[in-house]
């Protein structure tokens, strides 16, 4: 029986247009451009406009990798967003972006796994179109993180931006190159809810909340579980970390990335880093990191490239693709 892929047709992103440095930062909290370069080595975020939603992003993210995959989107059978920071409580952010993108047919849903939600959203994917559910699938990340945020708390407003990703798949025979997404790995430990969540929400305290964040305890199961995950994925696939071309990971902070770098013998040039500019943008950092190495001529067709992402609840992932 003939093998299938999920073949990686375009990838698109999209920031606003406001950018704010960490020296602005230190005007609303008491913190430093010094402190938030050494700890975490972002130097600025993107904010989304007042009355810019999530959708907005995530359908203007979606209408670049469509272009970049030559496809409109009567050619899509499904949507999915990732998401922690829905326009709404319900529909579905995916929902509106169907209709604002003018899409009557297919199925739309959002999926919620914080951080790991565009790798969650890929791998979900990748067994729905293999599955028989379509030929195509637009996944996107796309967050507002910046309405979630207590812009009094230093500890965290420091850390996240807006932004939104999009990648479509497509369904495919296996070929000679073997491209597409070879496989993935998805894990999660409720147990950690209460060190990364929102003090809020629909069912909770009918309000959104913000949020809130054990740092170090964070930081502390990051390495490890990143490692675990890309191991996994490169036990699944019969690959080595000397077969990669480009290491894809969660933009949360640049010590996290380095650490799992050394740790996995990744050599720095191979790692694709946007922490810098576009700060942690959630279920978006992944996709946003893809369409930055796509877009300057860094990820080629036929690279194998790794994305990892690492969040709340806690979730983690990775997914190796041949580009
Ligand atoms: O995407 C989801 C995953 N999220 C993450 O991966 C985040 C993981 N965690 C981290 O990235 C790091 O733990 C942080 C960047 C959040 C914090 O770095 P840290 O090295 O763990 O610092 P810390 O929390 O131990 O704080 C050190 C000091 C404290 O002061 P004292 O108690 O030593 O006097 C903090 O109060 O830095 C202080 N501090 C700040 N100072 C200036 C905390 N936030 C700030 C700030 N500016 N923004």
């Amino acid at each position: 029986m003939s093998e299938l892929r999920s073949i990686v047709r375009g990838v698109g992103g999209y920031l606003p247009e406001r950018v704010m440095t960490n020296d602005e930062m230190s005007k609303i909290v008491d913190t430093s451009d010094e402190w938030i370069q050494q700890r975490t080595g972002i130097k600025q975020r993107h904010i989304a406009a007042e009355g810019e939603l999530t959708s907005d992003l995530a359908v203007a993210a979606a209408r670049k990798a469509l272009d970049a995959a030559g496809l409109g989107i009567e050619g899509i059978d499904l949507v999915i967003v990732a998401t922690t920071t829905p326009d709404m409580t319900f529909p579905a952010t995916a929902a509106i972006v169907q209709q604002k993108l003018g899409m009557h047919h297919g199925a739309a849903f959002d999926l919620q796994a914080v951080c790991s939600g565009f790798v969650y959203a890929v791998a979900t994917a990748d067994s729905q179109l293999k599955n028989g559910l379509g030929k195509r699938a637009l996944v996107i990340g796309a967050e507002t993180s910046s309405r979630i945020l207590d812009w009094t708390d230093r500890t965290t407003c420091v850390l996240f931006g807006d932004g939104a990703g999009a990648m479509v798949l497509e369904l495919a025979e296996k070929d000679a190159e073997d491209r597409g997404i070879l496989a993935s790995s998805l894990r999660s430990d409720g147990h950690h809810w209460n060190k990364l969540y929102t003090d809020g929400g629909p069912s909770s305290t009918m309000s959104i909340g913000h949020i809130r964040m054990e740092g170090k305890e964070v930081f502390k199961h990051a390495v490890g579980n990143i490692t675990d995950v890309v191991r996994d994925v490169f036990e699944k696939t019969g690959t080595t970390v000397d077969d990669l071309d480009w290491f894809v990971p969660h933009q949360a902070n640049k010590r996290i990335i380095d650490g799992a770098g050394v740790k996995l013998g990744i050599p720095p040039e191979k790692v694709v880093l946007t922490v810098d500019r576009h700060a942690n943008t959630s279920a978006a950092s992944v996709p946003l990191a893809l369409s930055v190495a796509v877009e300057d001529g860094r990820i080629k067709k036929g690279d194998l490239v790794m994305l990892e992402a690492m969040g709340g609840g806690f979730t983690w992932g990775a997914s190796l693709i041949r580009w």
